[in-house]
Protein backbone atom coordinates (compact mmCIF):
# COMPACT_ATOMS: atom_id res chain seq x y z
CA UNK A 1 0.00 0.00 0.00
CA UNK A 2 1.03 3.40 -0.76
CA UNK A 3 0.31 5.07 2.01
CA UNK A 4 -1.79 3.30 5.11
CA UNK A 5 -2.82 6.43 7.20
CA UNK A 6 -3.66 9.74 6.18
CA UNK A 7 -1.80 12.93 7.99
CA UNK A 8 -5.01 13.75 9.79
CA UNK A 9 -5.53 10.40 10.91
CA UNK A 10 -3.34 9.11 13.92
CA UNK A 11 -4.40 9.34 17.54
CA UNK A 12 -2.71 8.25 20.84
CA UNK A 13 -4.52 4.70 20.37
CA UNK A 14 -2.74 4.04 17.81
CA UNK A 15 0.88 4.13 19.18
CA UNK A 16 3.22 1.05 18.86
CA UNK A 17 1.40 0.90 14.98
CA UNK A 18 3.62 0.45 12.02
CA UNK A 19 2.32 3.03 9.40
CA UNK A 20 3.20 4.58 6.17
CA UNK A 21 2.44 8.38 5.60
CA UNK A 22 3.01 10.66 2.21
CA UNK A 23 2.47 14.18 2.33
CA UNK A 24 4.19 17.41 2.02
CA UNK A 25 7.13 18.97 4.02
CA UNK A 26 5.27 22.21 5.81
CA UNK A 27 7.83 22.55 7.96
CA UNK A 28 11.49 21.07 9.20
CA UNK A 29 12.77 22.03 13.02
CA UNK A 30 16.32 20.98 14.01
CA UNK A 31 17.04 20.06 17.75
CA UNK A 32 20.88 18.69 18.39
CA UNK A 33 20.14 15.19 17.20
CA UNK A 34 16.94 15.41 16.48
CA UNK A 35 14.95 16.77 13.43
CA UNK A 36 10.89 17.40 13.51
CA UNK A 37 9.01 17.66 9.99
CA UNK A 38 5.32 18.44 10.24
CA UNK A 39 4.11 16.29 6.91
CA UNK A 40 0.80 17.58 5.67
CA UNK A 41 -1.74 16.45 3.67
CA UNK A 42 -5.34 17.09 3.06
CA UNK A 43 -6.40 15.61 6.07
CA UNK A 44 -4.34 17.17 8.49
CA UNK A 45 -0.59 17.69 9.43
CA UNK A 46 1.59 15.00 11.55
CA UNK A 47 4.88 15.14 13.25
CA UNK A 48 7.94 13.47 11.72
CA UNK A 49 11.21 12.56 14.02
CA UNK A 50 14.14 11.77 12.66
CA UNK A 51 16.53 10.62 15.21
CA UNK A 52 20.56 11.04 15.03
CA UNK A 53 21.34 8.53 17.67
CA UNK A 54 18.50 5.52 15.78
CA UNK A 55 19.82 6.50 12.02
CA UNK A 56 22.29 8.97 11.62
CA UNK A 57 21.86 8.43 7.84
CA UNK A 58 18.34 9.04 7.84
CA UNK A 59 18.48 11.49 10.11
CA UNK A 60 21.02 13.15 7.73
CA UNK A 61 18.72 13.09 4.62
CA UNK A 62 16.03 14.69 6.54
CA UNK A 63 17.91 17.27 6.83
CA UNK A 64 18.00 17.79 3.01
CA UNK A 65 14.49 18.03 2.91
CA UNK A 66 13.03 21.21 1.62
CA UNK A 67 9.44 22.94 2.33
CA UNK A 68 7.20 21.14 -0.24
CA UNK A 69 9.07 18.76 -0.97
CA UNK A 70 6.69 15.54 -2.03
CA UNK A 71 7.66 12.24 0.68
CA UNK A 72 6.69 9.37 1.99
CA UNK A 73 7.85 7.46 5.26
CA UNK A 74 7.62 4.49 7.41
CA UNK A 75 8.04 4.29 11.00
CA UNK A 76 6.33 3.38 14.46
CA UNK A 77 3.79 5.85 15.91
CA UNK A 78 4.94 7.04 19.39
CA UNK A 79 3.56 9.10 22.16
CA UNK A 80 4.46 12.77 22.39
CA UNK A 81 6.46 14.52 25.05
CA UNK A 82 5.46 17.35 24.52
CA UNK A 83 1.75 17.39 23.28
CA UNK A 84 0.52 19.65 21.07
CA UNK A 85 -3.35 20.63 22.17
CA UNK A 86 -4.20 22.57 19.03
CA UNK A 87 -3.25 20.24 16.69
CA UNK A 88 -5.88 16.63 16.02
CA UNK A 89 -3.30 14.43 15.94
CA UNK A 90 -0.96 16.72 18.69
CA UNK A 91 -0.38 13.25 20.92
CA UNK A 92 1.41 11.49 18.91
CA UNK A 93 4.50 11.56 16.52
CA UNK A 94 5.87 8.95 13.68
CA UNK A 95 9.24 8.04 14.50
CA UNK A 96 10.85 7.53 11.25
CA UNK A 97 12.61 4.25 9.78
CA UNK A 98 12.53 5.37 5.98
CA UNK A 99 12.08 7.83 4.16
CA UNK A 100 11.50 8.21 0.60
CA UNK A 101 11.41 11.38 -1.55
CA UNK A 102 9.12 11.02 -4.05
CA UNK A 103 9.58 14.75 -5.56
CA UNK A 104 11.67 17.80 -4.72
CA UNK A 105 10.48 21.34 -4.47
CA UNK A 106 12.25 24.44 -5.33
CA UNK A 107 11.71 27.00 -2.83
CA UNK A 108 7.96 27.79 -2.79
CA UNK A 109 7.42 32.05 -3.85
CA UNK A 110 5.57 32.28 -0.18
CA UNK A 111 4.74 30.30 3.32
CA UNK A 112 1.99 27.49 2.52
CA UNK A 113 0.76 28.05 6.32
CA UNK A 114 -2.63 30.22 7.09
CA UNK A 115 -0.90 32.81 7.72
CA UNK A 116 1.39 33.54 4.08
CA UNK A 117 3.63 36.34 3.65
CA UNK A 118 1.63 35.92 -0.20
CA UNK A 119 0.43 38.72 -1.40
CA UNK A 120 -3.05 38.47 -3.78
CA UNK A 121 -1.37 38.30 -7.23
CA UNK A 122 1.19 36.03 -6.27
CA UNK A 123 -1.47 33.61 -4.60
CA UNK A 124 -3.37 33.77 -7.55
CA UNK A 125 -0.52 33.25 -10.16
CA UNK A 126 0.64 30.21 -8.22
CA UNK A 127 -2.98 28.99 -7.33
CA UNK A 128 -1.65 25.09 -6.81
CA UNK A 129 0.20 26.51 -3.89
CA UNK A 130 -2.33 28.66 -2.15
CA UNK A 131 -4.70 25.99 -2.53
CA UNK A 132 -2.62 23.64 -0.26
CA UNK A 133 -2.95 26.16 2.57
CA UNK A 134 -5.88 24.83 5.12
CA UNK A 135 -7.80 27.51 4.84
CA UNK A 136 -8.14 27.52 1.41
CA UNK A 137 -9.29 24.24 0.92
CA UNK A 138 -11.26 24.66 4.02
CA UNK A 139 -13.52 26.72 1.82
CA UNK A 140 -13.73 24.26 -1.16
CA UNK A 141 -14.42 21.78 0.75
CA UNK A 142 -17.24 23.38 2.38
CA UNK A 143 -18.46 24.22 -1.39
CA UNK A 144 -18.40 20.61 -1.82
CA UNK A 145 -20.49 19.31 1.47
CA UNK A 146 -22.91 22.14 0.21
CA UNK A 147 -23.64 20.76 -3.35
CA UNK A 148 -24.28 17.62 -2.01
CA UNK A 149 -26.72 18.64 0.80
CA UNK A 150 -28.40 20.44 -2.19
CA UNK A 151 -28.29 17.88 -4.57
CA UNK A 152 -29.44 15.60 -2.07
CA UNK A 153 -32.31 17.86 -0.92
CA UNK A 154 -33.29 18.80 -4.58
CA UNK A 155 -33.41 14.97 -4.90
CA UNK A 156 -35.69 14.10 -2.38
CA UNK A 157 -38.07 16.44 -3.23
CA UNK A 158 -38.66 15.09 -6.96
CA UNK A 159 -35.91 17.30 -8.73
CA UNK A 160 -34.39 16.35 -11.45
CA UNK A 161 -30.54 17.29 -12.72
CA UNK A 162 -30.59 17.75 -16.01
CA UNK A 163 -27.29 19.78 -17.92
CA UNK A 164 -28.17 22.25 -20.60
CA UNK A 165 -25.54 23.82 -22.84
CA UNK A 166 -22.65 25.95 -22.39
CA UNK A 167 -22.57 27.00 -26.36
CA UNK A 168 -26.01 29.15 -26.86
CA UNK A 169 -27.17 31.86 -28.59
CA UNK A 170 -27.21 35.54 -27.70
CA UNK A 171 -29.46 37.08 -25.12
CA UNK A 172 -28.91 40.78 -25.24
CA UNK A 173 -31.25 41.38 -22.42
CA UNK A 174 -29.40 41.61 -19.46
CA UNK A 175 -26.08 41.83 -18.76
CA UNK A 176 -22.88 41.48 -21.52
CA UNK A 177 -22.93 37.99 -23.20
CA UNK A 178 -19.35 36.42 -23.77
CA UNK A 179 -19.61 34.96 -27.40
CA UNK A 180 -17.26 32.99 -28.54
CA UNK A 181 -16.76 32.26 -32.95
CA UNK A 182 -17.88 29.29 -34.54
CA UNK A 183 -15.25 28.33 -37.27
CA UNK A 184 -17.93 25.49 -38.95
CA UNK A 185 -20.15 29.14 -39.32
CA UNK A 186 -17.87 31.65 -40.24
CA UNK A 187 -18.80 34.92 -39.20
CA UNK A 188 -21.56 33.20 -36.30
CA UNK A 189 -21.02 33.53 -32.90
CA UNK A 190 -21.82 31.33 -29.76
CA UNK A 191 -22.93 33.02 -26.49
CA UNK A 192 -22.05 31.33 -23.38
CA UNK A 193 -25.22 31.45 -20.96
CA UNK A 194 -25.35 33.92 -18.64
CA UNK A 195 -28.23 31.66 -17.10
CA UNK A 196 -30.11 28.75 -17.95
CA UNK A 197 -33.49 30.95 -18.11
CA UNK A 198 -34.39 29.90 -21.32
CA UNK A 199 -33.43 26.41 -21.32
CA UNK A 200 -34.75 25.69 -18.25
CA UNK A 201 -38.52 27.15 -18.86
CA UNK A 202 -38.28 24.71 -22.23
CA UNK A 203 -37.79 21.96 -19.59
CA UNK A 204 -41.04 23.28 -17.73
CA UNK A 205 -42.42 22.73 -21.48
CA UNK A 206 -41.13 19.58 -21.34
CA UNK A 207 -43.07 17.86 -18.88
CA UNK A 208 -39.90 17.62 -16.34
CA UNK A 209 -41.96 19.00 -13.83
CA UNK A 210 -39.25 19.99 -11.50
CA UNK A 211 -35.75 20.87 -13.02
CA UNK A 212 -32.37 21.75 -10.95
CA UNK A 213 -28.88 22.24 -12.57
CA UNK A 214 -25.66 23.39 -10.52
CA UNK A 215 -24.96 25.49 -13.90
CA UNK A 216 -21.96 28.09 -14.57
CA UNK A 217 -23.28 31.05 -15.61
CA UNK A 218 -20.95 33.87 -17.32
CA UNK A 219 -21.55 37.68 -17.64
CA UNK A 220 -19.11 39.80 -18.79
CA UNK A 221 -19.86 42.51 -16.29
CA UNK A 222 -17.94 45.27 -14.00
CA UNK A 223 -16.66 42.57 -11.32
CA UNK A 224 -16.46 43.08 -7.02
CA UNK A 225 -15.95 41.46 -4.36
CA UNK A 226 -19.33 39.17 -4.89
CA UNK A 227 -19.08 39.37 -8.44
CA UNK A 228 -17.24 36.90 -10.97
CA UNK A 229 -17.52 36.75 -14.67
CA UNK A 230 -17.65 32.86 -14.42
CA UNK A 231 -19.75 31.58 -11.41
CA UNK A 232 -22.18 28.83 -10.12
CA UNK A 233 -25.58 28.81 -9.72
CA UNK A 234 -28.05 25.87 -8.09
CA UNK A 235 -30.65 27.06 -11.09
CA UNK A 236 -34.24 25.47 -10.08
CA UNK A 237 -37.36 25.61 -12.14
CA UNK A 238 -40.81 23.66 -10.90
CA UNK A 239 -44.51 23.79 -12.68
CA UNK A 240 -47.55 24.10 -11.06
CA UNK A 241 -46.93 26.31 -8.37
CA UNK A 242 -47.70 29.41 -6.71
CA UNK A 243 -45.00 32.03 -5.53
CA UNK A 244 -45.48 30.98 -2.23
CA UNK A 245 -44.51 26.90 -3.11
CA UNK A 246 -40.99 28.08 -4.36
CA UNK A 247 -41.06 30.24 -1.36
CA UNK A 248 -41.45 27.76 1.36
CA UNK A 249 -39.94 25.02 -0.79
CA UNK A 250 -36.30 26.87 -0.58
CA UNK A 251 -36.80 28.02 2.64
CA UNK A 252 -36.87 24.80 3.40
CA UNK A 253 -33.65 23.95 2.07
CA UNK A 254 -32.13 27.57 2.86
CA UNK A 255 -32.79 26.17 6.93
CA UNK A 256 -31.72 22.70 6.08
CA UNK A 257 -28.01 24.14 4.15
CA UNK A 258 -27.72 26.51 7.43
CA UNK A 259 -28.89 23.65 9.91
CA UNK A 260 -26.09 21.32 8.89
CA UNK A 261 -23.13 23.49 7.61
CA UNK A 262 -23.58 26.11 10.68
CA UNK A 263 -25.86 24.42 13.42
CA UNK A 264 -27.68 27.84 12.85
CA UNK A 265 -31.29 27.73 12.99
CA UNK A 266 -33.52 29.85 10.82
CA UNK A 267 -36.79 31.08 12.38
CA UNK A 268 -39.70 29.11 11.42
CA UNK A 269 -40.72 31.28 9.06
CA UNK A 270 -38.67 34.18 6.64
CA UNK A 271 -40.07 37.35 6.49
CA UNK A 272 -40.86 38.76 3.17
CA UNK A 273 -40.84 42.34 2.82
CA UNK A 274 -41.88 44.23 -0.26
CA UNK A 275 -39.38 45.91 -2.32
CA UNK A 276 -41.05 49.42 -1.83
CA UNK A 277 -41.04 49.11 2.04
CA UNK A 278 -37.05 47.77 1.88
CA UNK A 279 -36.12 50.77 -0.40
CA UNK A 280 -38.08 53.27 2.15
CA UNK A 281 -36.61 51.57 5.47
CA UNK A 282 -32.98 50.74 4.59
CA UNK A 283 -32.39 52.37 0.61
CA UNK A 284 -31.80 48.83 -0.64
CA UNK A 285 -33.09 45.67 -2.31
CA UNK A 286 -31.18 43.66 0.08
CA UNK A 287 -31.29 45.47 3.42
CA UNK A 288 -28.34 43.93 6.27
CA UNK A 289 -30.58 43.01 8.98
CA UNK A 290 -28.22 42.68 11.30
CA UNK A 291 -28.49 45.61 12.94
CA UNK A 292 -30.85 48.57 13.02
CA UNK A 293 -30.51 52.55 12.32
CA UNK A 294 -33.50 51.99 10.42
CA UNK A 295 -33.74 55.26 7.91
CA UNK A 296 -35.94 57.72 9.09
CA UNK A 297 -37.71 60.59 7.16
CA UNK A 298 -37.56 63.97 8.53
CA UNK A 299 -39.31 66.19 5.85
CA UNK A 300 -41.77 66.74 8.30
CA UNK A 301 -39.34 69.10 10.74
CA UNK A 302 -36.51 70.20 8.58
CA UNK A 303 -38.47 70.98 5.28
CA UNK A 304 -40.26 74.38 4.28
CA UNK A 305 -38.96 76.11 7.54
CA UNK A 306 -37.49 78.84 4.47
CA UNK A 307 -33.80 78.93 7.02
CA UNK A 308 -32.31 76.04 4.82
CA UNK A 309 -32.51 76.40 1.37
CA UNK A 310 -30.43 72.59 1.10
CA UNK A 311 -33.70 71.29 2.33
CA UNK A 312 -36.16 73.40 1.63
CA UNK A 313 -35.37 72.43 -2.18
CA UNK A 314 -35.19 68.54 -1.28
CA UNK A 315 -37.27 65.81 -1.84
CA UNK A 316 -36.40 63.41 0.49
CA UNK A 317 -34.27 64.49 3.86
CA UNK A 318 -33.87 61.06 5.78
CA UNK A 319 -31.30 60.02 8.42
CA UNK A 320 -30.04 57.33 11.09
CA UNK A 321 -29.34 57.35 14.48
CA UNK A 322 -26.53 55.80 15.48
CA UNK A 323 -26.24 54.84 18.93
CA UNK A 324 -23.99 56.21 21.07
CA UNK A 325 -21.92 58.44 18.91
CA UNK A 326 -22.75 61.37 20.35
CA UNK A 327 -18.43 61.71 20.95
CA UNK A 328 -17.99 61.82 17.46
CA UNK A 329 -14.66 64.51 16.97
CA UNK A 330 -14.34 66.30 13.97
CA UNK A 331 -12.19 64.40 12.04
CA UNK A 332 -14.34 61.34 12.44
CA UNK A 333 -17.57 63.92 11.04
CA UNK A 334 -14.90 64.90 8.17
CA UNK A 335 -14.22 61.24 6.87
CA UNK A 336 -18.14 60.24 6.94
CA UNK A 337 -18.57 63.64 4.90
CA UNK A 338 -16.03 62.79 2.63
CA UNK A 339 -17.36 58.94 2.62
CA UNK A 340 -20.54 59.50 1.75
CA UNK A 341 -19.07 62.56 -1.19
CA UNK A 342 -17.04 59.96 -2.91
CA UNK A 343 -18.31 59.72 -6.67
CA UNK A 344 -19.05 56.35 -6.32
CA UNK A 345 -22.09 57.51 -3.72
CA UNK A 346 -22.32 60.59 -4.66
CA UNK A 347 -24.29 62.77 -1.90
CA UNK A 348 -23.21 66.45 -2.28
CA UNK A 349 -22.93 66.76 1.79
CA UNK A 350 -23.75 65.54 5.37
CA UNK A 351 -25.71 66.82 7.72
CA UNK A 352 -25.38 66.00 11.57
CA UNK A 353 -26.51 66.78 14.92
CA UNK A 354 -24.60 65.37 17.87
CA UNK A 355 -27.05 64.60 20.99
CA UNK A 356 -24.47 64.62 23.84
CA UNK A 357 -24.64 63.06 27.10
CA UNK A 358 -24.96 66.02 28.99
CA UNK A 359 -27.96 67.19 26.86
CA UNK A 360 -26.20 70.04 25.09
CA UNK A 361 -26.82 69.60 21.21
CA UNK A 362 -24.06 70.32 18.45
CA UNK A 363 -24.92 70.38 14.66
CA UNK A 364 -23.60 71.11 11.43
CA UNK A 365 -26.82 73.22 10.82
CA UNK A 366 -27.39 74.83 14.03
CA UNK A 367 -27.25 78.66 12.57
CA UNK A 368 -30.06 77.15 10.50
CA UNK A 369 -32.94 76.09 13.10
CA UNK A 370 -34.01 77.13 16.42
CA UNK A 371 -33.56 74.92 19.18
CA UNK A 372 -36.95 73.25 19.57
CA UNK A 373 -36.66 72.08 15.90
CA UNK A 374 -33.57 70.20 16.78
CA UNK A 375 -35.80 68.53 19.66
CA UNK A 376 -38.31 67.70 17.63
CA UNK A 377 -35.77 66.02 15.14
CA UNK A 378 -34.44 64.10 18.71
CA UNK A 379 -37.70 62.69 19.23
CA UNK A 380 -38.81 61.60 15.49
CA UNK A 381 -35.35 59.91 14.95
CA UNK A 382 -35.73 58.51 18.30
CA UNK A 383 -32.34 59.65 19.76
CA UNK A 384 -30.86 59.33 23.33
CA UNK A 385 -28.77 61.37 24.54
CA UNK A 386 -25.19 60.25 23.30
CA UNK A 387 -26.36 59.28 20.25
CA UNK A 388 -25.19 61.00 16.44
CA UNK A 389 -27.64 61.28 13.85
CA UNK A 390 -26.99 61.70 10.30
CA UNK A 391 -28.70 63.03 7.99
CA UNK A 392 -28.62 63.04 4.02
CA UNK A 393 -31.25 65.38 1.68
CA UNK A 394 -31.48 65.40 -2.01
CA UNK A 395 -34.15 66.07 -5.25
CA UNK A 396 -33.93 62.38 -6.26
CA UNK A 397 -35.72 60.25 -3.37
CA UNK A 398 -34.47 56.86 -4.42
CA UNK A 399 -31.47 58.13 -5.29
CA UNK A 400 -30.61 59.73 -1.45
CA UNK A 401 -31.97 56.83 -0.05
CA UNK A 402 -29.59 54.54 -2.06
CA UNK A 403 -26.55 57.12 -0.52
CA UNK A 404 -28.26 57.10 2.87
CA UNK A 405 -28.17 52.96 2.78
CA UNK A 406 -24.11 53.04 1.92
CA UNK A 407 -23.80 55.28 4.99
CA UNK A 408 -25.93 52.73 7.56
CA UNK A 409 -23.44 50.28 6.26
CA UNK A 410 -20.28 52.18 7.16
CA UNK A 411 -21.72 53.07 10.34
CA UNK A 412 -22.19 48.79 10.57
CA UNK A 413 -18.93 47.70 9.77
CA UNK A 414 -17.29 50.93 11.88
CA UNK A 415 -19.35 50.00 14.75
CA UNK A 416 -18.97 46.05 14.46
CA UNK A 417 -22.28 45.40 13.75
CA UNK A 418 -21.96 43.23 11.16
CA UNK A 419 -21.68 40.34 12.71
CA UNK A 420 -20.06 37.24 10.48
CA UNK A 421 -21.28 34.44 12.74
CA UNK A 422 -24.68 36.47 12.76
CA UNK A 423 -27.38 34.95 9.61
CA UNK A 424 -30.04 37.48 9.17
CA UNK A 425 -32.13 35.88 5.83
CA UNK A 426 -35.57 37.74 4.49
CA UNK A 427 -37.61 37.45 1.12
CA UNK A 428 -37.89 40.55 -1.06
CA UNK A 429 -40.87 40.37 -3.07
CA UNK A 430 -42.81 42.50 -5.17
CA UNK A 431 -40.05 44.16 -7.00
CA UNK A 432 -40.74 46.77 -10.18
CA UNK A 433 -41.16 44.54 -13.14
CA UNK A 434 -39.36 47.51 -15.49
CA UNK A 435 -36.95 49.82 -14.28
CA UNK A 436 -35.46 52.92 -16.49
CA UNK A 437 -32.14 53.11 -17.82
CA UNK A 438 -29.97 56.31 -18.12
CA UNK A 439 -27.78 54.14 -20.73
CA UNK A 440 -30.38 52.84 -23.05
CA UNK A 441 -33.13 55.38 -22.50
CA UNK A 442 -35.62 53.09 -22.08
CA UNK A 443 -37.50 50.41 -19.65
CA UNK A 444 -35.80 47.27 -19.29
CA UNK A 445 -36.89 43.75 -17.12
CA UNK A 446 -35.37 44.54 -13.82
CA UNK A 447 -35.23 40.63 -13.51
CA UNK A 448 -35.62 39.02 -17.07
CA UNK A 449 -38.61 39.47 -19.86
CA UNK A 450 -39.89 36.08 -18.82
CA UNK A 451 -41.25 37.46 -15.38
CA UNK A 452 -44.98 37.23 -14.65
CA UNK A 453 -46.68 40.41 -13.86
CA UNK A 454 -48.42 40.99 -10.82
CA UNK A 455 -52.12 39.79 -12.11
CA UNK A 456 -53.10 43.35 -10.16
CA UNK A 457 -51.08 45.25 -12.23
CA UNK A 458 -51.72 43.90 -15.76
CA UNK A 459 -53.87 46.93 -16.83
CA UNK A 460 -51.20 49.44 -16.08
CA UNK A 461 -48.87 47.91 -18.64
CA UNK A 462 -50.04 50.24 -21.23
CA UNK A 463 -49.98 53.35 -19.22
CA UNK A 464 -47.74 53.12 -16.65
CA UNK A 465 -45.21 50.33 -17.28
CA UNK A 466 -43.14 51.94 -14.38
CA UNK A 467 -45.83 51.15 -11.58
CA UNK A 468 -46.24 47.32 -12.51
CA UNK A 469 -45.43 45.08 -9.65
CA UNK A 470 -43.46 41.78 -10.91
CA UNK A 471 -44.10 38.84 -9.62
CA UNK A 472 -40.35 37.84 -8.59
CA UNK A 473 -38.52 37.43 -4.68
CA UNK A 474 -35.05 37.46 -4.05
CA UNK A 475 -33.38 35.70 -0.95
CA UNK A 476 -31.46 37.74 0.90
CA UNK A 477 -28.75 37.01 3.68
CA UNK A 478 -27.09 39.68 5.62
CA UNK A 479 -27.23 42.50 2.71
CA UNK A 480 -26.16 39.61 -0.40
CA UNK A 481 -28.84 38.53 -2.65
CA UNK A 482 -28.23 35.15 -2.65
CA UNK A 483 -31.13 34.17 -5.10
CA UNK A 484 -33.59 35.40 -6.53
CA UNK A 485 -36.16 34.10 -9.31
CA UNK A 486 -39.78 34.61 -10.33
CA UNK A 487 -43.19 33.32 -11.62
CA UNK A 488 -42.88 32.98 -15.26
CA UNK A 489 -45.38 33.77 -17.84
CA UNK A 490 -46.70 30.99 -19.71
CA UNK A 491 -48.79 33.02 -21.95
CA UNK A 492 -47.81 33.60 -25.32
CA UNK A 493 -50.17 36.44 -25.87
CA UNK A 494 -48.97 38.45 -22.26
CA UNK A 495 -45.40 37.52 -23.63
CA UNK A 496 -45.67 39.46 -26.61
CA UNK A 497 -47.54 41.95 -24.48
CA UNK A 498 -44.11 42.31 -22.96
CA UNK A 499 -41.67 42.61 -25.35
CA UNK A 500 -43.57 45.18 -27.07
CA UNK A 501 -43.70 47.13 -23.73
CA UNK A 502 -40.18 46.60 -23.36
CA UNK A 503 -39.86 48.57 -26.88
CA UNK A 504 -39.11 45.36 -28.70
CA UNK A 505 -40.56 44.75 -32.95
CA UNK A 506 -42.61 41.54 -33.40
CA UNK A 507 -39.80 40.29 -35.65
CA UNK A 508 -36.91 41.25 -33.27
CA UNK A 509 -38.97 40.09 -30.54
CA UNK A 510 -38.79 36.42 -32.87
CA UNK A 511 -35.51 36.62 -34.16
CA UNK A 512 -33.91 36.73 -30.30
CA UNK A 513 -36.92 34.46 -28.73
CA UNK A 514 -39.06 32.86 -31.08
CA UNK A 515 -38.07 29.57 -30.14
CA UNK A 516 -39.72 30.72 -26.68
CA UNK A 517 -42.63 31.90 -27.84
CA UNK A 518 -43.49 29.21 -29.80
CA UNK A 519 -43.03 26.65 -27.30
CA UNK A 520 -45.40 28.62 -25.27
CA UNK A 521 -47.70 27.54 -28.13
CA UNK A 522 -47.74 23.85 -27.31
CA UNK A 523 -49.60 23.76 -23.74
CA UNK A 524 -46.83 25.15 -21.77
CA UNK A 525 -47.56 24.82 -17.77
CA UNK A 526 -47.59 27.42 -15.28
CA UNK A 527 -44.29 27.33 -13.84
CA UNK A 528 -42.00 29.63 -11.71
CA UNK A 529 -37.83 29.23 -10.18
CA UNK A 530 -35.06 30.26 -8.99
CA UNK A 531 -31.62 30.16 -9.00
CA UNK A 532 -29.20 30.85 -6.08
CA UNK A 533 -25.59 32.16 -6.52
CA UNK A 534 -24.01 28.78 -4.99
CA UNK A 535 -20.40 31.12 -4.70
CA UNK A 536 -22.17 33.78 -2.55
CA UNK A 537 -23.95 31.29 -0.82
CA UNK A 538 -20.89 29.29 0.24
CA UNK A 539 -19.13 32.70 0.98
CA UNK A 540 -21.76 33.48 3.32
CA UNK A 541 -21.42 30.27 5.22
CA UNK A 542 -17.42 30.22 5.07
CA UNK A 543 -17.90 34.02 6.24
CA UNK A 544 -15.46 35.19 3.69
CA UNK A 545 -15.15 38.51 2.40
CA UNK A 546 -15.06 37.61 -1.23
CA UNK A 547 -16.43 34.82 -3.66
CA UNK A 548 -12.98 34.12 -4.82
CA UNK A 549 -11.86 32.74 -2.03
CA UNK A 550 -14.35 29.55 -2.44
CA UNK A 551 -13.55 29.43 -5.97
CA UNK A 552 -10.94 26.96 -6.85
CA UNK A 553 -9.75 29.42 -10.50
CA UNK A 554 -10.81 32.51 -9.80
CA UNK A 555 -10.23 36.27 -11.51
CA UNK A 556 -8.86 38.80 -10.38
CA UNK A 557 -10.86 42.09 -10.88
CA UNK A 558 -9.32 42.72 -14.20
CA UNK A 559 -11.32 39.41 -15.21
CA UNK A 560 -7.88 37.93 -15.80
CA UNK A 561 -6.80 34.39 -14.95
CA UNK A 562 -3.24 35.55 -14.53
CA UNK A 563 -2.01 31.58 -13.81
CA UNK A 564 -3.22 30.93 -16.85
CA UNK A 565 -2.70 34.33 -18.42
CA UNK A 566 -6.16 34.09 -19.96
CA UNK A 567 -7.50 35.85 -21.93
CA UNK A 568 -4.92 35.84 -24.45
CA UNK A 569 -4.19 36.85 -28.02
CA UNK A 570 -4.77 33.92 -30.70
CA UNK A 571 -2.24 32.71 -32.83
CA UNK A 572 -2.67 34.15 -36.31
CA UNK A 573 -3.64 30.40 -37.45
CA UNK A 574 -6.83 30.00 -35.26
CA UNK A 575 -7.73 33.92 -36.03
CA UNK A 576 -7.40 32.54 -39.92
CA UNK A 577 -9.09 29.15 -39.91
CA UNK A 578 -12.30 31.57 -37.86
CA UNK A 579 -12.03 33.93 -40.56
CA UNK A 580 -11.61 36.70 -37.67
CA UNK A 581 -9.63 40.14 -38.30
CA UNK A 582 -8.72 41.84 -34.85
CA UNK A 583 -9.04 45.94 -35.50
CA UNK A 584 -8.03 47.38 -31.58
CA UNK A 585 -9.04 50.55 -31.51
CA UNK A 586 -6.60 52.93 -30.65
CA UNK A 587 -5.91 54.33 -26.65
P1 LIG B 1 -30.08 36.42 -11.24
O1 LIG B 1 -29.51 37.19 -12.35
O2 LIG B 1 -30.72 37.17 -10.11
O3 LIG B 1 -31.24 35.45 -11.75
O4 LIG B 1 -28.98 35.45 -10.66
C1 LIG B 1 -29.26 34.54 -9.62
C2 LIG B 1 -28.17 34.58 -8.57
O5 LIG B 1 -26.90 34.35 -9.17
C3 LIG B 1 -25.89 35.04 -8.44
N1 LIG B 1 -25.11 35.90 -9.35
C4 LIG B 1 -23.76 35.99 -9.33
N2 LIG B 1 -22.84 35.42 -8.54
C5 LIG B 1 -21.54 35.70 -8.77
N3 LIG B 1 -21.10 36.49 -9.77
C6 LIG B 1 -21.99 37.09 -10.61
N4 LIG B 1 -21.55 37.85 -11.61
C7 LIG B 1 -23.40 36.86 -10.40
N5 LIG B 1 -24.53 37.25 -11.01
C8 LIG B 1 -25.55 36.66 -10.36
C9 LIG B 1 -26.59 35.87 -7.38
C10 LIG B 1 -28.02 35.93 -7.90
O6 LIG B 1 -28.95 36.07 -6.86
N6 LIG B 1 -32.28 33.12 -14.34
C11 LIG B 1 -32.46 33.94 -13.16
C12 LIG B 1 -32.97 33.14 -11.99
C13 LIG B 1 -34.44 32.79 -12.10
O7 LIG B 1 -35.26 33.70 -12.36
O8 LIG B 1 -34.77 31.63 -11.88
C14 LIG B 1 -31.14 34.60 -12.80
O9 LIG B 1 -30.10 34.32 -13.36
O10 LIG B 1 -26.54 35.17 -6.16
Amino acid sequence: MYRTYTCGELRLSDAGKEVTLAGWVQRTRKMGGMTFVDLRDRYGITQLVFNEAIDAELFEQANHLGREYCIRVKGTVNERSNKNKNLPTGEIELVVSFLNVLSESVTPPFTIEDNTDGGDDLRMKYRYLDLRRSCVRKNLELRHRMTILIRNFLDAHNFIEVETPILIGSTPEGARDFVVPSRMNPGQFYALPQSPQTLKQLLMIAGFDRYFQIAKCFRDEDLRADRQPEFTQIDCEMSFVEQDDVINLFEDMARHLFKEIRGVELPAKLQQMTWAEAMRRFGSDKPDLRFGMEFIEAMDVLKGTGTFSVFDNAEYIGGICVPGCANYTRKQLDQLTDFVKKPQIGAKGLVYVKYDEDGTIKSSIDKFYAPEVFLKLKEKMGAKNGDLVLILSGDNANRTRVQLCSLRLEMGDRLGLRDKNKFECLWIIDFPLFEWSDEEQRLMSTHHPFTMPNPDDVSLLDEHPEKVRAKAYDFVCNGIEVGGGSLRIHDSKLQEKMFQVLGFTQEKAMAQFGFLINAFKYGAPPHAGLAFGLDRFVSIMAGLDSIRDCIAFPKNNSGRDVMLDAPSELDPKQLDELQLKIDLKKE
